[in-house]
């Protein structure tokens, strides 16, 4: 095996915690206010200031501001609660299907698994997008698998690329005529399920962003319909509903975390429904269906409460949102940070003729979270022996993903996704975080040739 002069140890992706989040976390203890409160609410309308303009400077405690990004994105504690509550909101429930892209997380899928559907995978185009080479949906496999019970469509922007959208939407828009919406229980919450069914009128676009909070894209459709020119928009600001995570190896953390945002045609408005209704029922979904918070319980004489359903408990704490807002105070920064990294494992993986995700073409800029390679013409065991090389030379190295349907909980048979199985094969997913120095890089990168040149070697001999 191939010896360095020195050895260096490279985690995998370990938060990048800056004394910025120390202090701000340290005054939230202090304050005597540690559950959901200001700063979960500051948190979310400068998260819903980012996805609408790209802009993490807007001051959004000024009084404009507070009424502009009010009730438009919604902190929980994890993108898993988001996207299930977002799939609860829309009303998805037993005797629905939900499709899913087979290539992602189990949280993509279980989230609607825990709503009472049925998902349905479907597999990602042979070799990903040709462009990005993300592992993107099959479109085509996708139209054919709408069905009257077809209730919503996860999109996945793996890696921090976004997904081609505007072909989702022209998809479910072309098979408007098979969607069904659902009839409601009488419930406040299948009331407004219904209404926003019934007025979006079509299959709903769901995304998971777990990975690309930041990630843009210019499409000339979105949740609110076909816009007159193409234009650039943010994650968030896309898709009927959207989830993004704040989990610790995340681009931004708040040790866990996420969000909920929502796009909604103005036909959706037109029926009624207002945007403080939609963000009133997060509230009461991930509080137990109870309609105070502990804030507003604790104004004088206001102890009073009812329980409107008996719902869920995955709201956001101050704690979590003193992290998150000095994160998203480096935010861009650390982006470009990513991206001079991806630059240098991109000329490195040219010079392998290794194929790799490509973070910012065609329209798409990334949220640069993940760094994907496939090596060509290797197998499955010759992967696995290039992982362990690199791990014995200190560079911690992974997989995302081992395809859904290859998992126990999902039958363990990926035969119908033979596109996502050979996407998985030869696949390495390169250290791709903040706390690595140039010299970190340069070390990942003189191991990959190293390694990749041994496995090579040892094939022809
Ligand atoms: C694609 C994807 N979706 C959803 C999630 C779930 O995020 P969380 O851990 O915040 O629930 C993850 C987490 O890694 C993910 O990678």
């Amino acid at each position: 095996m191939s010896d360095f002069a020195t050895k260096r140890v490279i985690p995998f992706s370990p938060p990048d915690i800056s004394e910025l989040e120390i202090a701000e976390v340290v005054e939230v203890l202090r304050s005597g206010w540690i559950t959901t409160g200001p700063r979960v609410k500051l948190f979310e309308r400068r998260l819903a200031a980012y996805i609408e303009t790209g802009s993490t400077a807007i001051d959004c405690e000024e009084t404009d501001a507070i009424g502009k990004y009010s009730n438009r994105v919604v902190c929980l504690n994890s993108a898993t609660a988001a996207e299930e509550l977002n799939l609860r909101i829309l009303g998805v429930g037993p005797g629905d299907e939900v499709l899913v892209t087979a290539y992602t997380y189990t949280a993509s899928a279980s989230a609607a698994i825990h709503c009472g559907a049925a998902v349905k995978f479907v597999d990602i185009q042979k070799d990903g997008d040709p462009v990005t080479h993300m592992p993107e949906m099959d479109y085509d496999a996708l139209e054919a698998a709408i069905t009257p019970k077809t209730k919503a469509i996860i999109a996945v922007d793996l890696g921090g690329i976004v997904c081609d959208y505007d072909r989702v939407f022209e998809i479910v828009e072309r098979k408007k005529t098979l969607f069904v919406p659902k009839l409601s229980d009488g419930t406040i919450l299948g009331n407004l399920s219904t209404r926003i069914q019934e007025s979006i009128g079509c299959v709903a676009v769901v995304a998971d962003c777990a990975h690309s909070l930041g990630a843009s894209r210019i499409v000339s459709r979105t949740g609110k319909g076909k816009s007159p020119q193409p234009e650039r928009k943010y994650c968030g600001s896309i898709a009927h509903f959207t989830s993004f995570s704040f989990h610790a190896v995340k681009n931004i953390t708040c040790a866990e975390g996420g969000a909920s945002a929502w796009c909604l045609p103005q036909a959706v408005y037109d029926s009624g429904v207002t945007d403080e209704e939609i963000y009133h029922m997060y509230q009461l979904l991930s509080l137990h269906g109870q309609n105070k918070d502990a804030l507003a319980k604790s104004k004088v004489g206001a102890w009073e409460y009812d329980i409107i359903g008996p719902w869920y408990k995955c709201n956001m704490t101050d704690i979590m949102a003193a992290i998150g807002l000095r994160q998203l105070d480096r935010y861009l920064g650390l982006l470009v940070r990513r991206d001079v990294m991806i630059k240098k494992y991109s000329a490195v993986c040219d010079e392998l003729g290794i194929s790799y995700m490509k973070h910012h073409v065609d329209g798409t800029d990334s949220s640069n979270h993940l760094f994907l390679i496939r090596i060509p013409e290797i197998t499955i065991e010759q992967r696995n022996r290039i992982i362990e090389k690199m791990a014995e030379h200190g560079v911690s190295t992974n997989v995302h993903y081992k395809p859904l349907p290859m998992m126990t909980a999902y039958g363990q048979d990926c035969s119908a996704y033979p596109n996502s199985y050979d996407y998985y094969h030869n696949l390495i997913t390169l250290p791709l975080h903040t706390l690595l120095s140039d010299e970190d890089v340069e070390y990942v990168c003189e191991v990959l040739k190293a390694v990749v040149g041994e496995e090579r070697f040892s094939e022809i001999h």
